[in-house]
């Protein structure tokens, strides 16, 4: 019996594509920058979000510390939203182990900060204040919904930060779910930005892996923070064969994703019981919560909905994110309804 497993896109297997991949795969001491599928991957990935160069990384988490090391010092301060994966969901790594403070801004509801906010925010030269250095926006939100920041918010956002002498870093764990949503290429969402990193390891399927990508300077600064994080992986091109085929084979079925995740909100917003907040989700995320008259309590739901073999993630009290990804097929959404429909009569 298949489970369905909406918990998160992280939860995707490899494709046997990447398992051929992985196990082809050249590899070298990528530490001494010998490895041959790392560097192709890095080149592919430099490619497709328009920078000089790119690094590739264990996960999203080290990307991003890196890419906050690598843009400020100890004791300068990054600007970034109050939901944003960084500030919530990062182990408080940017302060812990960087040293860096945060201003934290109120995310809108589809996931934008409010750039006159962002203008407001901006330090003035006074020792009792922290430097302002860094400015991060994450596209899709995935803790405002999968929503999509907008290339005209993107654009304006990168000007905001450069005229109020601050770098860009985007966390673009979904970057291509934003561009296939827009219709608009990545390279061309993220071509103000200074930085970004990307996650192999989510929608695209790949089992491990991150890319950061930005100017060759950078780069380098940023490989010096991979070291000093313990992320110098060495003959690790079987993982990067795997992010190569991502790359290549998986950006353009996100789509699918987005249609799954479209259907089964409608199919659930016609469940008693259910609210789904976002009638039309942007990407591959759905997020709904019980109504009042529902009297079974958060936890009873999941463990009723997995004994029916469907997990979805619990993200608050009576609510839940269901996302969709590589090996959800179209007929898996109406199971998954029929298991809400089911739970909650
Ligand atoms: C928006 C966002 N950024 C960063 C990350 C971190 O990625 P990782 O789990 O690879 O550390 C995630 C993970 O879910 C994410 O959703």
């Amino acid at each position: 019996m298949k489970i369905i497993d909406l918990r998160s896109d992280t939860v995707t297997f490899p494709t046997p594509e990447m398992r051929e991949a992985m196990a082809r795969a050249d590899v070298g001491d990528d530490v001494m920058g010998e490895d041959p599928s790392i560097n192709r991957l890095q080149e592919l990935a430099a490619e497709r979000m328009g920078k000089e160069a790119a690094l590739f990384l264990p996960s999203g988490t080290m990307g991003n510390l890196a890419a906050v090391m690598a843009h400020c010092g100890r004791g300068d301060e990054v600007i970034l939203g109050n939901q944003s994966h960084t500030f919530l969901f990062e182990g408080g790594g940017i302060a812990y182990l960087a040293g860096v403070h945060s201003y934290e801004l109120p995310n809108l509801p589809d996931g934008r900060l409010d750039l006159q906010a962002v203008r407001d925010a901006l330090r003035s030269d006074d020792v009792h204040y922290p430097v302002s250095r860094l400015l991060v926006l994450e596209n899709t939100h995935n803790r405002c919904g999968g929503t999509v920041l907008p290339l005209e918010y993107m654009d304006a956002a990168a000007e905001t930060a450069h005229s109020l002498g601050l770098s860009l870093h985007i966390d673009g764990a979904r970057i291509f779910n934003a561009a296939v949503a827009l219709d608009v290429p990545a390279n061309r969402l993220v071509q103000g930005a200074d930085s970004i990193t990307f996650c192999l390891s989510k929608g695209l399927s790949a089992p491990v892996g991150s890319v950061l990508c930005g100017t060759r300077d950078f780069i380098n600064k940023a490989r010096r923070m991979r070291k000093h994080l313990g992320g110098g992986m060495r003959q690790a091109g079987v993982l990067a064969a795997a992010g190569i085929v991502a790359l290549e084979k998986m950006v353009t079925r996100l789509g699918e994703d987005h249609k799954h995740a479209q259907a089964l909100a409608k199919g659930l917003a016609g469940v008693d019981g259910v609210i789904v907040e976002t009638p039309v989700p942007a990407t591959n995320m759905v997020f709904v919560h019980l109504s009042d008259a529902v009297k079974a309590d958060t936890k009873g739901v999941v463990q009723s909905l997995a004994g029916l073999n469907v997990k979805v993630g619990v993200v608050g009290s009576r609510r839940y994110r269901l996302v969709t990804h590589y090996g959800i097929e179209a007929g898996d959404i109406q199971t998954v309804v029929e298991a809400f429909r089911s739970v909650l009569q």
